[in-house]
This record gives C-alpha cells, structure tokens and sequence, in this order.
C-alpha cells in the first residue's frame, strides 16, 4: 500500500475510506506496564524522550498491542523551551517545571541558533520509528509529529509549569503585546524550523496542540494569540511541504473552533470532550474533517458507558470524514483492556 493510502492520511484529504481510523492521544504512556517498564530503565521522562531508540519502541508500544492507525511521535511540546535554553524538569507526579521567564531580556536570551543540539535525538526517533513501521508490516499506520501551538508553549514558559489560572501569561499578553508578541514570533519561527524536520526525517501528518486556547475567550485575543500563530506555521509548512497534512486541536475554545477552521488552514480539527457533539456535525463538521472526543473518564470506566458513548460518536460523525480519538489524552489509569474494547468496538463499527 502506498503511504498516501493509509486511512488516516485520506482522511485528512478530506476522503472517505471504509473504515474509521483511529488513535489516541496519550496512547503511548503511563497506563501501560511495558512503558513504565522502559521509563524506569532509561531513569526519568526527559531521559526516555531524548534516547531515541527508547522513544521509539515507546511510541510503538500501543501499535503492537492496538494497531491503531497514527503512531504519534514520543515527546513533549516541552522539548522546544527547552531547546530554546530554558531550564526544564519532570517531578514525578507534578508535572513540568521551567524557570520562568519574567522578563523581555528572558525572551531576548532565548537562542534560536542551536536548538538542533538538544532536538537531533528527537528527530532520530521519528526515522526509527518509520522504519520499525514499515519493518513490521504496519503499513497502514501513519506516523504522526507534532508540537505545541505558540500559546499553550508561551502559558508553561510563562507560568513556569503548569497553573490554576494562567494569571502570569495573560497579564503579559494583555499589558505588553508586543513584548509577547516577540515570544510568540521566537515559537512560530522554533516551531517551523521544528516540524520541518520532523518531515524530513519521516513524519507523514502533523498535529499542533493548543491546548490552552480556550484561555483566550475573547475573539480578538483568540485571533491574535491562537489563529494567527498557527496559520504562520501552517503557511510555512504548506509551502515547503504542500502535501503534508495538518491537525489542529484548539482545546477549550467552543465555537471559536469554526474560526480556527476557517482561519488557520488546517487539514483536520480536534474536538475536546466538552464540545457539543451535534453541533460539531453540523457546523464543524461541514468545515473540515473532524477528530475526537470521547471522554477519557468514559474510557476508564469502561463497559456499557464506553460502548455507549464510542458508538454514539461513530453514529453522529461517521457520515463525513472522521477519525475517532479521545477529547483529551489517556489517563494513566486507564486498564489497557479498556482500549482493547474501545479498538474492538471502532474496528466492528460499519457506517
Ligand atoms: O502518546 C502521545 O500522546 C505522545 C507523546 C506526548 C506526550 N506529551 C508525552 C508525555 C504528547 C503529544 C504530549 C503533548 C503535551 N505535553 C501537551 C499537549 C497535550 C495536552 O495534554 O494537553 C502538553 C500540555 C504537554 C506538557 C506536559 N507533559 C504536561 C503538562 C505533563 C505532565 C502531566 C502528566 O500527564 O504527567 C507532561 C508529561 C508527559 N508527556 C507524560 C507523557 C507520557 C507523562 C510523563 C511520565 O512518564 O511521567
């Protein structure tokens, strides 16, 4: 088969194969033994992303178990502050920890020169793992890159980790624009440069993860913070890349998604599990293909609830092109029998 067959990347050419394609974000991660096995070996999680040959057989994992139909990239969105020579650590059970940037001079510090120094491994991971792909007869499983929209990256550089209220971050966009701005033009710049070589090292399909759009309520500050940073990089790729398809998943942001549809020139978009499935058939649905949403609470619960809700999304969105993914990543939870149901029910599923 070749590769532009594979059914996700048709998909993402607005094509409808015979059968709905999926994947799961967080598919490759902490609810599986064989994971926390290899993350124990290579020591912490910056350790197991950066050994490119552990990151691949990281990212496999869930395709040797599955066959889901995307392998995503093992990694972080985290990569890039780092690369850029901002501190970053993994505490476990706490999340990501950065040193702040409090200033203009931190962004001004921040050096685009030599971020291939610390990235090159990640790249090596993604020709590993497109070459496992292929050695292992997964020829119809497409390999996903990706990285943070320049917002979502910006509210952890900013907060220094994660945050309750991202106070930080929006102050700073609200009381000196342009001096965010220029952060901003630093990700879209790193972030090209970024995917670019994902590309060129094997990635088939490209998703941007903004997962803390749905800050920016208003539509002016959406525009300006989520809309236009995206469709620079989306610009950049498509012009060296015409062909490379790519996913957006604005998380949190409502209706505000019929802009990024509109807007941004994505291929695809990723719906949250709070948006309201009818309505997205209808409206969104018409834009463009469509990705997403079951509740990852559902998947661990598992059972009748998760038939329930799987078969209710493959019922709304199956008429029009359509991937089936979770409205957020896998909670580390999850029984990995739970995923083995919820593969079974989307392989049994005729539209
Ligand atoms: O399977 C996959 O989805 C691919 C790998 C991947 C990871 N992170 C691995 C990871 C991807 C695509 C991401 C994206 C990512 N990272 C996002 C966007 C998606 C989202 O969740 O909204 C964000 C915001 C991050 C930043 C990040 N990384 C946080 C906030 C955390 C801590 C929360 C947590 O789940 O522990 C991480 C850690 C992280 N990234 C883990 C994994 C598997 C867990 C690390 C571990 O092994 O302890």
């Amino acid at each position: 088969m070749t590769d532009g067959n594979k059914n996700l990347l048709r998909v993402l050419k607005n094509q409808m194969p015979e059968k709905i394609p999926f994947w799961l974000m967080r598919q490759a991660g902490r609810y599986l033994p064989e994971y926390r096995e290899l993350r124990a070996e290579a020591g912490g999680f910056l350790d197991l992303v950066y050994h490119s040959e552990r990151a691949s057989e990281v990212t496999l994992q869930p395709i040797r178990r599955f066959g889901m139909d995307a392998a995503i990239l093992f990694s972080d969105i985290l990569v890039i502050p780092q690369a850029l020579g901002q501190n970053l650590k993994f505490e476990t059970g706490e999340g990501p920890k950065l040193n702040a940037l409090t200033s203009q001079e931190d962004i001004n510090n921040l050096d685009l020169e030599n971020i291939d120094d610390v990235l090159n491994p990640v790249y090596e991971t993604v020709r590993l793992t497109r070459e496992k792909l292929s050695g292992e007869g997964f020829n119809n499983t497409a390999l996903i890159g990706f990285c943070g929209s320049p917002w979502t990256v910006a509210c952890y550089m900013i907060e220094g980790g994660g945050s309750k209220d991202f106070a930080k971050v929006k102050k700073w966009a609200e009381e000196s624009p342009d001096s965010f701005q220029s952060l901003i033009d630093k990700l879209v710049a790193s972030s090209i440069h970024y995917l670019s070589k994902q590309i060129e090292a094997g990635a088939e399909a490209i998703q941007l993860f903004d997962s803390w759009s749905g800050l920016l309520d208003g539509e002016e500050d959406f525009i300006r913070w989520s809309v236009e940073p995206t469709k620079r990089i989306v610009n950049a790729i498509k012009d060296k890349y015409p062909n490379m398809p790519i996913i957006g998943f604005p998380r949190g942001c409502g209706k505000n998604s019929l802009l990024y549809a509109r807007e941004t020139g994505i291929n695809a978009i990723g719906m949250d599990y709070d948006m309201d499935k009818r309505w997205a058939a209808e409206n969104l649905q018409s834009l463009v293909p469509v990705q997403g949403n079951l509740h990852p609470e559902t998947l661990l619960k598992g059972g009748a609830a998760l038939e329930k809700e799987a078969l209710e999304i493959l019922e709304t969105f199956s008429d029009k092109p359509f991937i089936f993914n979770l409205g957020h990543g896998v909670i580390k939870e999850t029984p990995p029998e739970h995923v083995q149901q919820l593969t079974d029910i989307i392989r049994n599923f005729e539209r």
